[in-house]
């Protein structure tokens, strides 16, 4: 029945077409549909590791860095659990990145800790003994940008319903009420430093950068989902 068919090639080249294009559009439509579908138990980011994420995005620290496990073995054996689409559901932008001059950072979390980040960030060299990766000394007396942070939070789950509790709403009263809960875990991330003029700036409600960063890089683990190790 078709014969004439396969003697005309650019008819048979137009029914080729066809039939892939009808594959792809059944694999890829149901995914537009579908709203993005978070991994079991993911958490979106709290105001002070958004915070922090804007921090790496405007220190560029994707230059270097990736956040994308592919899986491959020699990947899976060094940080884990290969990535999931699922994880990114919360994630407005996703920091992928496509350069990895450092190691990949989406499981940083699970492996490095609070003191670690402190005088990795400080001085590279100091723990890592040959490192490239410049310091970030800067961080430590600069402030973080909390109130663009819980913007953002209330951005995304007003336009994108990203599950955040009651008390992110709009406006600056409900952004002062909301500060003490930032402030609380600032502080727990400070209890863990050594610097002193980190802890005294948080005391006095002050976050420097280093300390939302940190939060957000402690977040790049099974802190955030119930990732499978
Ligand atoms: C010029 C490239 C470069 C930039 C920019 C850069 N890094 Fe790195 N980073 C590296 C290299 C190289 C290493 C591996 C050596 C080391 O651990 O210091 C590294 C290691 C790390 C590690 C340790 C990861 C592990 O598994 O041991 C962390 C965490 C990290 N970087 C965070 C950051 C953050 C946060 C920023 C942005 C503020 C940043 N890096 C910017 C190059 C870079």
């Amino acid at each position: 029945m078709f014969h004439w068919l396969e003697k005309n090639p650019f008819f048979f080249a137009v029914g080729v077409f066809i039939v892939i294009a009808f594959a792809g559009l059944i694999e890829i439509l149901p995914n537009f549909a579908e709203a993005s579908r978070p991994v079991d138990g993911l958490r979106p980011n709290t105001v002070l590791e958004l915070a922090g994420k804007n921090v790496y995005m405007k220190d560029q620290c994707i230059a270097c860095h990736s956040q994308l496990i592919r899986p491959f073995k020699a990947e899976t054996d060094r940080y884990g659990q290969y990535s999931l689409s699922g994880e990114y559901a919360y994630d407005r932008p996703f920091l992928w990145g496509s350069k990895r001059t450092g190691p990949d950072l989406h499981r940083v979390g699970n492996y490095r800790t609070t003191d670690w980040h402190e005088n990795h960030m400080w001085e590279p060299t100091s723990v890592v003994p040959g490192s490239i990766m410049p310091a970030y000394k800067h961080m430590f007396t600069n402030v973080a940008d909390l109130a663009t942070a819980y913007a953002e939070a209330v951005t995304v789950k007003n336009v994108f319903n990203t599950p955040y509790g009651d008390d992110i709403q709009p406006g600056k009263k409900a952004f002062e009420a909301y500060k003490p809960k930032i402030l609380e875990e600032a502080k727990k991330i400070a209890a863990d430093m050594k610097n002193k003029d980190v802890k005294d700036m948080v005391a006095q409600g002050k976050v420097p950068e280093i300390v939302a960063l940190i939060a957000y890089l402690n977040s790049l683990g099974s802190s955030r989902y119930d990732a499978k190790k």
